[in-house]
């Protein structure tokens, strides 16, 4: 077997939450390789989540803007970077609904300036076959489908319904057009809802178990029958791994954990996994919790991935059931709330009150 060449990768977002599970995920498996870490730390990064990672000799953190292009030029040359696995994003849509303005700053114009950066880089080094752009991308950019629609391919039309999604296409479209216009060697990655361990409260599973612990109202929008595809963060690590190793320039691979649940249902079964993980939880059983709140505006119905390209051509299937990586990343939430409890900020209620009092 021909032995594998080393990589000098930048992770963009790797302080946040798939980012530092990435960073990890590639620290454990390629030693050898180069990995610097290019994230602003907005509210959502957090240097905590890379902890055991400062110090290991090939390992380094900069704190920057994807948008500031003197750093980001100059990090590419500094570092002879050949992979971007790009992941830095705006990526809560209540907060997009909030305030879009961030999200076409770093999603659009972040996105924009890494590829120009990177092209110029790339084509000042003669272009090297092996160099990789990896963008990584939502299942939000096709839109919504009702209970009867077949699942999401590489090929369904994009129509994203909120700032979030739309700044997620956009950029999906820039990096598209690099490959077709200049050869970059692109690739895109559309992705389910991931869960797993340094989640952000913000978002459902987290938001769900933290309230549990600290016996607060469960909020569920609408009538809590929307559905999302959940797949284990660590399935998805090793999905983009496959593909900046394996993929095809130009391509995009859907990625998808197909494990479809009703929001409602899936509250429900976090309760009874709580009950069961956690003792002494405050309120008993912990369904009782649970509050049906406004929805969110032009809330998408159903998201489901069909995954059988990336099957088929890398060899990727999930290897987590939602139960096990429920219950997982239950634990890690238990064992783990020096990492949770600062976050539970002022900046924090106060976004919490917007979103959930309005
Ligand atoms: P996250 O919000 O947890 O983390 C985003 C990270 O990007 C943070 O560390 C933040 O500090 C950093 N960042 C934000 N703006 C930046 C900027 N201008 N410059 C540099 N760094 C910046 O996000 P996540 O949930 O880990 O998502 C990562 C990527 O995966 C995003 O592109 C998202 O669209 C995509 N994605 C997420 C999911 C999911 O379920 N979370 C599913 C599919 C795709
Ligand atoms: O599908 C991939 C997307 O998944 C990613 O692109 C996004 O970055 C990521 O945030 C996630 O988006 P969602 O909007 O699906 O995730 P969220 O955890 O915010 O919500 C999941 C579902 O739960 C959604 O239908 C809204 C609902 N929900 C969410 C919260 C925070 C509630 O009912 N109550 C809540 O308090």
């Amino acid at each position: 077997m021909m032995a594998r060449e080393k990589r000098k990768i930048i992770i963009t977002g790797g302080a946040g939450f798939i980012g530092s599970n990435f960073v990890r995920h590639w620290c454990q498996n390629y030693p050898e390789d180069r990995v610097v870490v290019l994230d602003a730390l907005t509210y959502a990064g957090n240097r905590l989540s890379l902890k055991t990672l400062e110090g290991l000799p090939n390992f380094r953190f900069v704190q920057g803007n994807i948008c500031d292009r003197p750093l980001v030029s100059s990090l590419l040359a500094e570092e002879e970077v050949d992979t971007i696995a790009h992941l830095a994003a705006e990526s809560h849509v209540d907060r997009s609904i909030l305030g879009p303005d961030a999200f076409i700053q770093t999603n659009v114009i972040g996105t924009f300036t890494l590829l120009e950066s990177f092209r110029q880089h790339w084509q000042s080094r003669g272009k090297p076959e092996g160099d990789r752009f990896l963008h990584v991308s939502t299942d939000e950019v096709y839109g919504s489908l009702s209970s009867s629609d077949s699942a999401f391919t590489e090929t369904t039309p994009y129509a994203p319904n909120s700032p979030y999604s739309a700044s997620k296409a956009g950029s999906d479209h820039l990096a598209r057009a690099y490959f077709h216009t200049y050869g970059l060697p692109t690739i895109i990655t559309n992705c389910s809802n991931n869960y797993g361990p340094y989640h952000y409260p913000e978002k459902l599973i987290p938001l769900m178990c933290i309230n549990i612990l600290l016996g607060k109202p469960l909020p569920v929008y609408g009538d809590g029958q929307n559905i999302r595809d959940w797949l284990y963060v660590e399935d998805h690590c090793q999905a983009l791994d496959l593909v900046i190793h394996r993929g095809q320039p130009g391509e995009t691979y859907n990625i998808g954990g197909n494990n479809e649940a009703k929001n409602l249902d899936l509250v429900n079964m976090l309760c009874a996994l709580m009950q069961d993980l956690a003792p002494e939880l405050p309120i008993s059983p912990p369904e009782k919790l649970i509050t049906f709140v406004k929805d969110r505006p032009g809330h998408d119905r159903r998201y489901a991935i069909d995954a059988s390209k990336i099957k088929r051509e890398l060899g990727w299937v999930p290897q987590q059931t939602l139960e096990k990586g429920l219950r997982s990343t239950i634990d890690w939430y238990l064992s783990n709330r020096n990492w949770w409890q600062p976050l539970l900020s002022e900046e924090y209620q106060a976004y919490y009150r917007s979103v959930y009092q309005s």
